[in-house]
């Protein structure tokens, strides 16, 4: 396939995986990339420069293909502003093919001379968006593309809840950049609309969770499986909405508390034993499923089968090609 985000990162296929904490590992993202789709390294998984170092070099014995590493860009006390600025500066001297930038502007949160250090470096700049503000913001200051996210994606939705079908072509109309389009994205039916309305390419995050190589406990897998559109929640608008940003999670008794602190009046000093990403990332390999606050779409009501990344790519591939076949026809 040729679409402009192909042709950016050097990639056959226009899918990528989006930044996922404690998922998103060298392991995970050399299998996504050695389909000829995009991996993703996250870098929030580390704890030191050095420690983000040695994972590059990891998933560069796992494959020779482009990669990108997402670097979420909002207050947190595990990884304060100048560790992400010490990761943002070794993925430009290692020369990574691209960053994905979460949150905030990379220019306001890190500093204005960030865009042109990744310039200088040959390392493409991509911001996650919620909203056409920031779209538009990402084009002025020389960002090489967006991922436009609609707000049934799981993670961090922006907290003007606007859906993926509306945003993405508010953002096409507005912005001369290749678009990733995420939020919702499972399968090829998914891929063909997000082409069809514009994007140049998808990114998909909990299908990816869904598939043998992200390694979670085979609880995890269970509940991805059973699982529905209906069964996630937008929460900690509390603590996040001064960001633009809420979270959306699985609805579980750790996320029925939270609501209750929330709706108390309570502060990050109560809710933070609750939503803590230690916590998550235990339950990723333990299976209780109970236990933390687990960041999941509303694209989980269309998992049906848990595969290897080797599978899913082609399926989707071929799925694609089937629903603009039809919509061809229909149109005919
Ligand atoms: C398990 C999981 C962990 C995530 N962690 C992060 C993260 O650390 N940083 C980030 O920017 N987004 C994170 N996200 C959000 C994804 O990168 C992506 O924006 C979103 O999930 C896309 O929507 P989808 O889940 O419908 O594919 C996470 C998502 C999941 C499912």
């Amino acid at each position: 396939m040729k679409t402009l985000i192909t042709e950016l990162f050097g990639i056959d296929y226009p899918i990528q995986c989006g930044g996922m904490l404690w998922i998103a590992t060298p392991e995970l993202a050399a299998a996504i990339s050695n389909t000829g789709a995009m991996g993703n390294l996250t870098s929030g998984n580390y704890n030191s420069a050095d420690e983000l170092r040695a994972a590059i070099d990891r998933t560069r014995e796992l494959t020779y293909r482009p990669f990108i590493v997402n670097i979420t860009t909002m207050p947190s006390i595990r990884l304060p502003t100048h560790l992400l600025m010490d990761f943002f500066e070794v993925c430009c001297e290692k020369q990574v093919t691209a960053i994905e930038i979460a949150g905030a502007p990379v220019d306001s949160f890190l500093g204005s001379d960030f865009i042109p250090m990744a310039k200088e470096a040959g390392v493409k700049l991509l911001h996650k968006v919620g909203t056409l503000k920031h779209a538009v913001h990402a084009e002025k200051v020389g960002y090489d593309a967006v991922t436009v996210a609609g707000f049934e994606e799981g993670g961090f939705p922006h907290k003007d809840n606007v859906s993926t079908m509306v945003l993405l072509p508010r953002v096409r109309e507005a912005v001369n950049l290749p678009i990733l389009a995420a939020g919702g994205i499972a399968d090829g039916k998914s891929l063909a609309a997000a082409l069809m309305l514009g994007a140049d390419g998808v990114m998909m995050a909990t299908r990816f969770l869904a598939t043998r190589e992200s390694g979670v406990h085979e609880s995890i897998y269970r509940l991805l499986l059973e699982k529905t559109e209906t069964d996630t929640v937008l929460q900690l608008q509390s603590l996040l909405a001064g960001f633009g940003l809420q979270i959306r999670a699985l609805k579980n008794p750790i996320m029925e508390q939270v609501a209750e602190i929330e709706e108390q009046g309570g502060d990050l000093g109560a809710l933070l034993p609750l939503i803590s990403g230690e916590r998550a990332k235990a339950v990723w390999k333990d299976g209780n499923v109970d236990e933390a606050m687990l960041t999941i779409g509303q694209s989980v009501g269309r998992v049906r089968d848990i595969p290897s990344v080797a599978d899913l790519i082609p399926r989707m591939l071929a799925e694609a090609g089937e629903a603009l076949e039809r919509g061809r026809q229909a149109l005919a």
